[in-house]
């Protein structure tokens, strides 16, 4: 039985509305990224990217999850032991979709951090500098628990293992621009898996996957976890 790890990114959102990064006017061309997603940036200005992230929310909840979304949750399903969900993605949508178990390394934007205590919980609302901490009650301590440029993404270690057994590893969605995520194919290449990338362009690390499926998400996921479940790989 194959073991596979999926790694997804803005793309498989981005026919649900949520926009991406880097394509053009994308997130970083409207933002600055230095402002908005880093801890340098939220102690100028914690307000500022407090907003930010509203925003993204408020988009976010009024989003629903696409085919690409919906396929994967399928396949998660079906082969709950041989398939993990890794996505850099801080939206909810694949749970929406109806994945379980989906390791959000870059955290996520419906949980709250305390920078005092390391609290977390779910926030659903918009963030202000005047909330508190419900376990320590600090002020102005409250955050959005996203992991920011700089910040260690979470549950790297779990990661690792899963890639050091990994059969097969695909990439759906992401450029390929943002490490660590983007050096997930050459540790899935080392131990010997096959890579798949599934995207609308080849990324910045299209050459060092064996197999490219160019396309929107919402098309070509779907057809590709059929080809999966078919095989009985
Ligand atoms: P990017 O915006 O860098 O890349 C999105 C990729 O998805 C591009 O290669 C697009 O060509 C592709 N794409 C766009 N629409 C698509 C579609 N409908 N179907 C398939 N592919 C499509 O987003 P990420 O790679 O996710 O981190 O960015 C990685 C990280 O950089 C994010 O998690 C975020 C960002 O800065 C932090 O904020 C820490």
């Amino acid at each position: 039985m194959e073991r596979i790890v999926i790694l997804t990114g803005a793309g498989v959102s981005a026919e649900s509305g949520l926009g991406t990064f880097r394509d053009a006017g994308g997130i970083w061309s409207r933002y600055d990224l230095a402002e908005v997603a880093t801890p340098e940036g939220y102690a100028r200005n914690p307000s500022l990217v407090l907003d930010f992230y509203n925003a993204r929310r408020r988009n976010c909840r009024a989003a629903a999850p696409n085919a690409a979304h919906k396929a994967l949750a399928d396949l998660v399903s079906e082969r709950p032991e041989d398939v993990a969900l890794v996505t850099q993605n801080i939206d909810d949508l694949h749970e929406r979709g109806g994945a379980a178990r989906v390791i959000h390394m870059h955290g996520e934007l419906l949980r709250a951090l305390c920078a005092h205590c390391g609290h977390r919980w779910q926030w659903p609302g918009d963030m202000t500098m005047a909330d508190r901490c419900p376990q320590c009650s600090a002020a102005g301590s409250v955050r959005p628990d996203v992991v920011w440029f700089g910040e260690i993404p979470y549950r790297m270690e779990e990661i690792g293992d899963l890639l050091a057994q990994a059969t097969l590893f695909v990439a759906i969605g992401t450029s390929g621009a943002v490490y660590p995520a983007a050096g997930f194919v050459a540790e899935a290449r080392a131990v010997g898996a096959e890579t798949v990338e599934i995207n609308l362009e080849p990324s910045d690390t299209a050459g060092q996957f064996d197999r490219h499926l160019h396309g929107p998400a919402s098309e070509v996921v779907p057809r590709w976890v059929a080809e999966v479940l078919s095989s009985g790989r």
